[in-house]
This record gives structure tokens, C-alpha cells and sequence, in this order.
């Protein structure tokens, strides 16, 4: 089979890495992984191959060491285009652990750009996040708001390294990049072959839905219903990662045939729509049929009130728009969870 070119992805056996890496070889990509496993498993590349019958290219490398992206652009030096995943993003953990994530998110993406630079690699697409805005002054979130001094460790690697991307691109002609701003992405591949997998106690809504729905955890704790939201838990514009894949390869592909207005382009990726906490719950007990065991506690220190996005710009300059609905993103979430509890049984 001819392939549309390699693209390399670090983070590809993570989350969403993965189920991007799924879409790109089905769209005809050759993919490259790099990746650590510090947070994802070895098996993720052989659900990839269930998917799409390709096993991607792969090393477990770390980004933080130079030489391991040399030696794997010296073996694939026809790489197209470069999506970043890999990086922590645990909140919490960021603010215990600053170093390690100052150390762990920016280094890679120092190297990568370098990496570009001298081979002349052109096309890149950042993992960003909504966290960038804070708590906006207004509501949908635009991508001309202002990016708000960051809450944690973690939110700050994503301002740094949008900077370290924008002035990087202005001071190289050739090398062109995306930031796209994620929201709040949940549910898994329509397959259910692939999804979030949280190391330890989630700290995520969704995971953590479906982990007590199972048996894995006790009971949902709703933090916080005392919000000034007409339910009184928080709202949050959650996304399907299917979506949300979809718009990595259309972010690359506007690149890759020089259909941006400039060189250095940010996209807000959610659906435009403010879903609260509750309602979150309410769709997956309709979309599963499964009762899940919730109890109103206390707010989560650091819980921005509510946050949706203004889509305007993806869906009219970068030609995307999210199409599955809350329910498909409730309902893969769980579809994953059973099917991975059930292989690990049988292993
Ligand atoms: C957080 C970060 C975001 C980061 C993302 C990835 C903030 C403000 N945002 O998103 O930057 O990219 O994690 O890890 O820190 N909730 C419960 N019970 C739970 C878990 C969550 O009620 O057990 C609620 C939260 O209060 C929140 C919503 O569910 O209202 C979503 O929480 P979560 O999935 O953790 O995502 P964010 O906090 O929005």
C-alpha cells in the first residue's frame, strides 16, 4: 500500500497518541511512535494493529535525551510532520512535583524543535489546552482571549511551550506549526479498542465515572454543586478524542498544503457547548443503562467554575467541527472499560 508520507508522533501509546495514530494509518499516514511508557503500555501498539491491521513503527525512547529523536529521524528521514503528545498532565501531581514537570514537558519540545530545524522537518502540531485562559472574563472562551497567569506547574509547561513553538517558528522560515487548545477530551476509539488508561486513582471526571461503574472504585464524588451554574456543578466543554483525533490530521494536512494564513496558527478544539458535571452523569446512566453510585462533595481546590469554547474559528478557517454527541462519548468511554477489564482477564 502506498502511504500519504510518516508522521511522527511522541506520546502515540498514550491517550489520545494513540487513537491519533489509529486515524492517521486509517487516512493512508505511515506512523512513527516515540514514546517512554511512563504512562501507557506496550499493548496500545498491538490494539493499534487490531484497528487498522498496520503495527506502527516503534521506540521507546525518551524525549528528553536529543540523541533519541536524531536516531529516529536518521532512520525515517522522510518524516512529514510531528504531532507532540507526550507529556504529564496531572494537575495535582504538577504542583508537588514542579521540577519534574518543568523538566519533563518543556526539555522534549526544546529537542524537537532543534531536531526540526536541522533536518529541515516543517510541519508541527502541539498538544495545547484550554488551561492557557483560566477562568475567562468571557464565555465561549475565543483563542483572542487573553492566556491568564497559569494555575499550576502544568498549565504553565503548556503557555512556555506554545511560546518556545511561536518564536521558534519566527525565527526559522520553513518551519510551521499548530497549537490546538484542547478542552476537555473523554469517551474512546468507536472500536473500543483503545482509551484513557489512568495509572492509579483517576484524577479525571470520565475515567473515574466509569472505573466506579465496575466496581473499581466505591463512589463518584461530584465536587462541588454550589456553583454559580444553573445546577450548581461546573461546566466543562467535553470532547470526543475521536473528534478531537480528527482534528490533528486536519491541522497537519492544512500544513502540509500551506493553507494557513500564517506560519504559527492556535485552534480552540472542543464543541462549543457547556456540559455540567450532573449532566455528564445523566448521559452516561441513559447512554449505558448503568446506575452510578455519586455523591455531591465538597469543590476540588483549583476548579475553574466554567469554561466552554467559542469554535468559530476551527470549524470556519480550519474546516473542522466535532460531530459525535455527548451520549457517543459517555457510552465509548464505557465500552472501553468493560472491554479492557475483559482482556485482562483473559491475559
Ligand atoms: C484538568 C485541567 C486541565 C487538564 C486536564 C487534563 C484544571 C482547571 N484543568 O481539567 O488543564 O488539561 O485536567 O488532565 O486543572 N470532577 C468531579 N469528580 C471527580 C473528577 C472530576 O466532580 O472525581 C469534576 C471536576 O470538578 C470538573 C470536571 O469534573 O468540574 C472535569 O474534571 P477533570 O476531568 O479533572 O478535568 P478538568 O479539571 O476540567
Amino acid at each position: 500500500m502506498s502511504s500519504k508520507g510518516k508522521i511522527l508522533v511522541t506520546g502515540g501509546t498514550g491517550y489520545i497518541g494513540s487513537i491519533t495514530s489509529a486515524e492517521l494509518i486509517e487516512q493512508g499516514y505511515e506512523v512513527v511512535i516515540i514514546d517512554n511508557l511512563s504512562n501507557s503500555e506496550k499493548d496500545t501498539l498491538d490494539r493499534i494493529q487490531d484497528i487498522t491491521g498496520i503495527l506502527p513503527h516503534f521506540y521507546e525512547y525518551d524525549l528528553q535525551e536529543q540523541e533519541s529523536i536524531e536516531r529516529v529521524i536518521t532512520e525515517h528521514p522522510d518524516i512529514l510532520g510531528i504531532i507532540h503528545f507526550a507529556a504529564a498532565k496531572a494537575v495535582g501531581e504538577s504542583v508537588e512535583m514542579p521540577l519534574h514537570y518543568y523538566r519533563n514537558n518543556i526539555v522534549p519540545m526544546i529537542n524537537i524543535l532543534e531536531s526540526m530545524k536541522i533536518h529541515n522537518i516543517s510541519n508541527f502540531v502541539f498538544s495545547s489546552s484550554c488551561t492557557v485562559y483560566g477562568q475567562p472574563d468571557e464565555l465561549p472562551v475565543t483563542e483572542l482571549a487573553p492566556v491568564k497567569p497559569a494555575e499550576s506547574p502544568y498549565g504553565y509547561t503548556k503557555q512556555v511551550n506554545e511560546n518556545l513553538l511561536k518564536d521558534t517558528i519566527q525565527a526559522n522560515k520553513g518551519i510551521k506549526g499548530i497549537a490546538l487548545r484542547y478542552f476537555n477530551p473523554i469517551g474512546a476509539h468507536l472500536s473500543g479498542n483503545l482509551g484513557e488508561l489512568p495509572l492509579g486513582v483517576p484524577d479525571n471526571l470520565m475515567p473515574y465515572i466509569t472505573q466506579t461503574a465496575i466496581g473499581i472504585r466505591e463512589e463518584l464524588k461530584v465536587f462541588g454543586d454550589d456553583y454559580n451554574t444553573p445546577d450548581g456543578s461546573c461546566i466543562r466543554d467535553y470532547i470526543h478524542v475521536v473528534d478531537l483525533a480528527r482534528a490533528h490530521v486536519v491541522a497537519l494536512e492544512r500544513m502540509m498544503q500551506n493553507k494557513g494564513k500564517a506560519d504559527y496558527e492556535v485552534f480552540n478544539i472542543g464543541t462549543g457547548n457547556g456540559v455540567s458535571v450532573l449532566e455528564i452523569i445523566d448521559s452516561f446512566e441513559k447512554a449505558t443503562g448503568v446506575k452510578l453510585n455519586y455523591k455531591i462533595a465538597d469543590r476540588r481546590a483549583g476548579d475553574i467554575e466554567q469554561i466552554w469554547a467559542n469554535t468559530d474559528f476551527a470549524n470556519n478557517e480550519l474546516g473542522w467541527k466535532a460531530s459525535l454527541t455527548l451520549d457517543q462519548m459517555t457510552k465509548s468511554a464505557w465500552e472501553w472499560e468493560k472491554n479492557y477489564r475483559e482482556s485482562l482477564k483473559t491475559n
